[in-house]
């Protein structure tokens, strides 16, 4: 992780974070390890508790317990040890929060009366600025919140690309099926969705979208993919991918239509897009057939398979985005957590953008270990650019 481990040299030298104490929920695996240890060399007290029960890198634990943070994450703990968990990092007393998801921020807003000592947070992902900006929207928000997930260096490569990789990692984690020849069906085309659909198709899928907007509805079809009802595509689907950040956008009426042997998988963050409790209301009977994959058999003889129990598949039965991905996002969420750290106090009660100048120095760090060089404008060529006499 080139651009993070520049970070990390930094707050050596700097500590940024002295005498504060930091509180990430997050993915617990290795990429989150180096962005822990980042925190933590800037000075800060780093706990750490997992965004999702079935992520969670038990090795990642042990090697940041050894390190001197409070890791409080392992891999399928029930749902109350998830919250447990979560509950800790809000009385750890954060200076600053790093989440993903906001389950963190929303915690802080439910249990506590006051900001108390919050300087504010830094958010991941889509479903977590979703939550952050309804807070926003109805005067609740009470510290600053750093929207990680729309900066042009996180989503355009993170959800995007980062996706379309590991969700296929996950796929083949979890079932070891080809692929190509299939029909696969991608719910919603996103950042996230436009990168597995995109992917899928690489592989030999014949990709069918479903959307609920128009506009990205005509951007899969003139990407050439059909895009169809969800109705219509189920019936068709020999896999089913979810990344909508929305609930049951595949449920009841869907599961009577769809083939038998129709893999189910979702990639948004919570495990709502598949509905499981539709799913246990139709089956007669249901079994674990392999580590990660799970059939629901219903009464007319067909059978279909839920993939990591809907959780995120990428992280659930692969290994999470890339590293060179993880790279980018991460290195944004120190640098915004910075911020947070230095200006917490004076910023207002806002879901905020990542300072430009921070989104484009992680371009900048990126482009060598990218194996990319860009152009320099010259003096002619940058007056040109910006006049509006063009002598034509
Ligand atoms: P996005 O807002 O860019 O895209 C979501 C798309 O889903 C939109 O185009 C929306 O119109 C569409 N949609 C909403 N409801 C729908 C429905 N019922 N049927 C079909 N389409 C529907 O969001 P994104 O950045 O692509 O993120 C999607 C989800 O993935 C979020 O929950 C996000 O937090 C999560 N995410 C996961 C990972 C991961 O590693 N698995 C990474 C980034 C984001
Ligand atoms: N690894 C750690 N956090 C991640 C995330 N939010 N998405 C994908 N991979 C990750």
């Amino acid at each position: 992780m080139a651009v993070l481990e520049q970070v990390r040299r930094r707050f050596e030298r700097e500590r940024p974070f002295e005498g504060l104490s930091i509180s990430c929920v997050l993915h617990v695996e290795a990429k989150t390890a180096a962005l822990a240890l980042t925190l933590q060399a800037g000075g800060a007290t780093v706990h750490l508790a997992a965004g999702n029960p079935l992520s969670t890198d038990d090795d990642a634990v042990a090697a940041l317990r050894e390190a001197g943070i409070d890791a409080r994450a392992a891999k399928g703990e029930s749902t109350q040890e998830f919250h447990a968990a979560i509950h800790h990092m809000l009385a750890a007393n954060p200076d600053v929060i790093v989440d993903d998801g906001a389950d963190l921020v929303v915690l802080a807003h439910t249990d506590r009366p006051d900001r108390g000592n919050i300087l504010g947070s830094t958010e991941e992902t889509t479903t977590g600025i979703t939550r952050l900006r309804a807070l926003e929207r109805e005067g609740r928000l009470r510290f600053p919140a750093i929207d990680v997930n729309d900066a042009a260096m996180k989503h355009l490569f993170d959800n995007r690309f980062g996706c379309g990789q590991s969700v296929l990692d996950g796929l083949f984690g979890a079932t070891n099926l080809l692929i190509a020849g299939r029909t696969a069906v991608v719910a919603g085309y996103g950042w996230c969705g436009k990168g597995i659909a995109s992917r899928l198709r690489g592989i030999g899928a014949d990709v069918i979208v479903t959307e609920v907007d128009p506009v990205k509805a005509i951007e899969a079809r003139l990407e050439g993919f059909r895009v169809l009802p969800m109705l219509d595509a189920a019936k068709e689907a020999d896999l089913i991918v979810t990344a909508t950040g929305n609930r049951d956008v595949v449920r009841a009426d869907h599961f009577r239509v769809m083939k038998s042997g129709c893999l189910l998988a979702n990639a948004g963050h919570f495990d709502v897009e598949i509905s499981k409790p539709d799913l246990g209301g139709l089956a007669v009977g249901r079994e674990i057939v392999r580590p990660g994959v799970e059939a629901y058999r219903f009464a007319d003889g067909r059978t279909v398979y839920l993939l990591a129990d809907g959780r995120l598949i990428n992280l659930a039965t692969g290994q999470g985005h890339p590293v060179e991905i993880m790279d980018l996002s991460f290195s944004l969420q120190a640098l915004s957590a910075e911020v947070i750290a230095k200006h917490g106090r004076e910023l207002p009660l806002k879901v905020l953008p990542v300072p430009a100048e921070i989104d484009l120095a992680v371009a900048q760090s990126a482009l060598a270990p990218m194996g990319a060089a860009v152009d320099t404008m010259t003096a002619v060529q940058r007056k040109y650019s910006e006049s509006w006499d063009l002598g034509t």
